[in-house]
């Protein structure tokens, strides 16, 4: 199945079933609802923390039960399409060209257990490893992302994204600019080193060899810094070492509001979802200045990521 026989398709003539995309998007919001329940009963005092990888790569039992809820209901109701979540992925069974539901049940899991409320679900649903459904739902706040391939975003389901719509200021540069950024949990090597590196490039003076950009935030949840860019309250967001679950949503919800995305390295315009490291972009009229913000940034980037 290609992407294009499913853009905004339904009931086209094809052996294979083409995916309902719409009554996707409605289910996937109203999960994200349900699990929106779950995480915030979980406050004040969060119980069943632990880690992964390391002492920063946090899960907790709820991040657990989320999947649960989420990968049982979506196996009920769409059993022909595959599941790709973070507590339970296999590296044995990496990301195929099948549809396929990538769902973070907690993206920002470190927020979560400290109460800083950003966190989010983010229900994303990719045909042949393009993002083409996107609900990113974040129930501290109550902000509710969506979009669908070919049918724009929306900020809790009427506010079209990008917020300022066709006002929205063309991009002028790093030098104006505010970037998400995160420390991520790979704390040595070059993947740190290079992270470590680009963001005292990119805060550094002029005269120093610096972007100078405005500042630099760090929210702590990859879905929530793609919709931020979508919004257009973020001009940039720059990542190396996040995974499919965390940006699969809202890179339909970043590119339906006229953002792009690119590979966190230099040079490749065509990142992968499960690429790990990824450059977003917000809208700027008729595009002016996205391949030019993109270009300077990498031009800062000290070194590569390795992922
Ligand atoms: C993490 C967040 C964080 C990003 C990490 C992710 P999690 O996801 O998105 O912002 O820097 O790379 O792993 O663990 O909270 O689901």
């Amino acid at each position: 199945m290609t992407v294009d026989s499913v853009s905004g398709a339904q009931g086209v003539n094809s052996r294979e079933e083409t995916p309902n995309l719409q009554e996707i998007h409605d289910f996937l919001i109203d999960l994200a609802f349900k699990a929106g329940e779950t995480i915030t009963s979980a406050l004040p005092l969060i119980n069943g923390v632990g880690s992964k990888k390391n002492s920063s790569d946090l899960v907790t039992e709820y991040d657990r039960a989320v999947e649960q809820m989420v990968s049982t209901a979506l196996r009920e109701k769409y059993p022909q399409y595959k599941f790709h979540g973070e507590e339970t992925y296999n590296p044995a069974h990496p990301l195929t060209d099948d549809p396929t539901f990538i769902v973070d049940p907690i993206d920002g899991t470190v927020n979560f257990v400290h109460g800083f409320p950003n966190a989010c679900i983010s229900l994303g649903f990719a045909v042949s490893r393009t993002p083409v459904v996107g609900v990113v739902f974040n129930p501290f706040t109550q902000m509710l992302y969506s979009a669908m391939r070919g049918k724009g975003a929306y900020l809790n389901r009427t506010t079209k994204l990008p917020l300022k719509g066709a006002n929205i200021e063309p991009l002028r540069g790093l030098g104006n600019a505010l970037i998400g950024v995160e420390w991520g949990s790979d704390r040595s090597g070059k993947n740190w080193e290079t992270k470590i590196r680009t963001f005292e490039r990119l805060g550094k003076a002029r005269e120093d060899g610096g972007a100078m950009v405005h500042s630099m935030r760090s929210m702590g949840s990859a879905a929530l810094n793609l919709c931020a860019v979508a919004s257009g309250t973020l001009d940039l967001y720059w990542e190396g070492g996040c995974w499919a679950w965390d940006v699969c949503a809202g890179w339909v919800i970043l590119t339906e509001a006229g953002g792009i995305i690119v590979d966190g390295n230099p040079g490749n315009w065509d990142a992968k979802v499960d690429g790990r490291k990824y450059l977003a972009v917000r809208a700027s009229p008729d595009g002016e200045g996205q391949k030019e913000i993109i270009e300077e940034l990498w031009s800062h980037i000290q070194g590569k990521f390795e992922y």
